[in-house]
């Protein structure tokens, strides 16, 4: 069978038109030929979008990190599957072959198992990027532990929120990590975290920055004498397709994180047939993505899919600035990259610094280039295709969430023409629809309306953990039989899709969701703040980045404001990650609402972005008297 590599054109409409036709069938020839299963399925899919329930492959069993590695080792043990990249360039990158990673993978398997963890209880991974954090992630899918990653950039209040949301027994840390010239003490974090967790047992922690910290006695240990004890054979726990894999949180528009969850079989067969296709990857190829593996990039196209097909994928501990502007094209010279993914906001920052950088570094290697996670600009588009793909180098502008576990539209290289700034078609298997305010799709070309899908595809998650109705409300309940995506997208002449940005109150800066409602919360804890509205407005590198309009309490007091915007800032940096502190904090007298009390954003999101042009009727507010004074003060 073909179909599991792409090759042209023709062959992707062919291709499509079939796998659309007969999902069943099309997703059944995938899963056949090209995975490694215990037990075949009985059923292909089935769906029912009102519940929502979404099952794929039911009856299969499988462990999936037999499919990443094991089967590896017939052909490949040799072959390197991990490059890790230290933050500091004089630290040697390590090669860590298939056979290796089998070892490593299973020692720390049976570390999990030693310390009580079995199938169904969930690992919280609070990780640097070094070769534990993918090794943590199999070693749990190894046992048929969850993991629960999250990403070692947020504060301990947003750790043990999510420890707790999904009740973790276990935490696998470090006790610090290098950011550039920084180090920072992920340990302390995990602490304070903890103090609010009843539910973790114990704590594993890996030495990377050989820092003095302190270990709570019976419930921290040190990683390396577990894992010098531990036996380097671990048979995999065989598990149901659709047994959960992992949670993975993202932000919403309202309250707590969504804990998204995601199931085996589907997965992987998604995440490994995408891989091959988007990134045209072939044997011998190394391919980088630059994402944190904290992301659900970092999950599906760092770990899963590349080790599926048994790729070699590097791991960058390091950020792009450090020790300068060239550090990711050094990489791609050293290691010879061939595949190189990265978000919209790196391109934009590293343009930024001109092409000096660039331009002493022998970029040749590269053949395929990749963007994920947000919009990227015409601008930056041109800049990555002139200076990084020498015009040479397809750019796959790929579209996905965190929700699709995997890309969903997006160019196949050397088959599909690019357009700067589109994502262009659907992959194989995926049938996206444009609806209209009405809930009508929208047919033909040359329009615009909410991104939905009409059919399920392996990958999509199948809940949020503990709140299924949650889930339908946010993704199954706008539009009747749909996966509604919370983007707008339009459809060009030739049935091209742009994706044109969140139609709900999720901010995506720098390529990180953000929710405002969070947010705001974490504003309104502040003593002297009385209410509080977030905006995003446009940002030359982030993309977006966040306007907070600030009413206070009146105390009769006058407040430094310069002050008061640290304190509120540095509240964000308790409560979330420093990912999500304000560019700009307004105070103002009031915020505008409309006569049911409800804040209109709309018309500040319009300030915020100096466009006051149209700002529409504001006379049935029941403050229009605020409009004017926001205007005259907007920053
Ligand atoms: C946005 C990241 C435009 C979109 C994999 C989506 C994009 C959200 C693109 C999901 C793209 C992602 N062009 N927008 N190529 N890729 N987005 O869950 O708004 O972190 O809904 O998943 O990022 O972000 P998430």
């Amino acid at each position: 069978m073909s179909n599991y590599h792409i090759k042209n054109f023709p062959e992707y409409f062919h291709v499509y038109r079939n796998s659309v036709r007969n999902p069943e069938l099309f997703w059944e020839e995938i899963a056949e030929e090209h995975f490694l299963w215990r037990e075949k399925w009985h059923k292909v899919v089935s769906w029912d979008f009102s519940k929502p329930e979404i099952k794929w492959y039911e009856g299969a069993k499988l462990n999936i990190t037999e499919n990443c590695i094991d089967r590896h080792l017939y052909t490949n043990a040799h072959k390197t599957a991990i490059i890790f990249e230290p933050n500091n360039p004089d630290e040697e990158a390590q090669h860590i072959t298939y056979k290796d990673l089998h070892e490593r993978v299973n020692q720390m398997a049976n570390v999990l198992k030693s310390k009580g963890i079995q199938k169904g209880d969930r690992v919280c991974i609070y990780l640097p990027m070094i070769p534990e954090l993918a090794i943590s992630l199999l070693a749990c899918a190894r046992i048929g532990a969850i993991h629960s990653v999250v990403f070692a950039g947020f504060s301990s209040t947003a750790l043990s929120t999510r420890i707790n949301d999904s009740e973790c027994k276990m935490v696998i840390t470090s006790d610090g990590s290098y950011r550039g010239a920084k180090t920072i003490d992920l340990k302390g974090i995990v602490d304070e975290a903890l103090v609010s967790c009843l539910c973790v047992e114990a704590v594993l922690v890996v030495n990377r920055i050989n820092s003095e910290i302190e270990m709570k006695p019976e419930r921290d240990f040190w990683i390396a004498p577990l894992l010098a004890e531990a036996s380097k054979e671990c048979a995999p726990e065989i598990m149901d397709a659709e047994d959960p894999l992992f949670i993975l949180y993202t932000s919403g528009s309202t309250g707590k994180p969504k804990g998204m969850v995601h199931t085996t079989a589907g997965y992987m067969v998604y995440t490994a047939y995408t891989f091959k296709n988007v990134f045209q990857y072939t044997k011998g190829d190394v391919y980088w993505c630059t994402a944190d593996i904290g992301w659900i990039t970092g999950h599906s196209y760092i770990v899963y899919g590349p080790l599926a097909n048994g790729a070699t994928t590097v791991l960058f501990e390091g950020v792009p600035n450090y020790p300068n502007y060239g550090r990711f094209w050094e990489i791609v010279e050293k290691h010879k990259v061939n595949q190189f993914y990265t978000a919209p906001t790196a391109i934009r920052a590293l343009a930024k610094e001109g092409v000096d950088f660039v331009d002493h570094h022998d970029l040749t290697s590269i053949k395929v280039l990749g963007t994920v996670g947000e919009p990227i600009n015409e601008e930056a588009w041109h800049w990555y295709d002139d200076n990084i793909g020498k015009k040479k180098a397809p750019i796959v502008d790929t579209w996905w969430q965190t929700e699709t576990g995997g890309v969903m539209i997006t160019p196949i290289p050397f088959s599909t023409p690019t357009k700067p700034t589109y994502a262009t078609l659907p992959f194989l298997g995926i049938q996206p629809v444009l609806m209209d305010e009405n809930g009508n799709e929208i047919t033909g070309n040359q329009v615009d309306g909410k991104l939905c899908i009409k059919y399920p595809w392996p990958s999509i998650a199948r809940t949020i953990w503990g709140d299924h109705q949650r889930f339908k409300d946010t993704y199954f309940s706008t539009f009747k039989n749909m996966y509604f995506t919370g983007d707008g997208a339009l459809r060009d002449e030739v049935g091209y899709y742009r994706i044109t940005g969140r139609v709900d109150d999720v901010i995506i800066v720098s390529g990180h969701n953000l929710g405002t409602a969070p947010i705001e919360d974490a504003i309104n804890e502040h003593p002297a703040v009385s209410e509080s509205a977030i905006v995003g407005f446009p940002h030359d590198i982030k993309g977006n980045a966040l306007y907070g309009y600030v009413t206070l309490k009146e105390t009769g007091e006058s407040r430094d404001h310069d002050n008061l915007r640290k304190e509120i800032n540095q509240m964000i940096t308790e409560q979330i990650g420093p990912i999500a502190k304000l560019d700009k904090i307004q105070f103002t007298e009031g915020l505008p609402k409309t006569r049911s009390g409800k804040i209109m954003r709309r018309i500040l999101r319009k300030i915020a972005c100096k466009d006051t042009s149209n700002l529409g009727d504001t006379s049935t507010l029941l403050n229009p008297e605020v409009v004017q004074d926001i205007m005259d003060n907007v920053l």
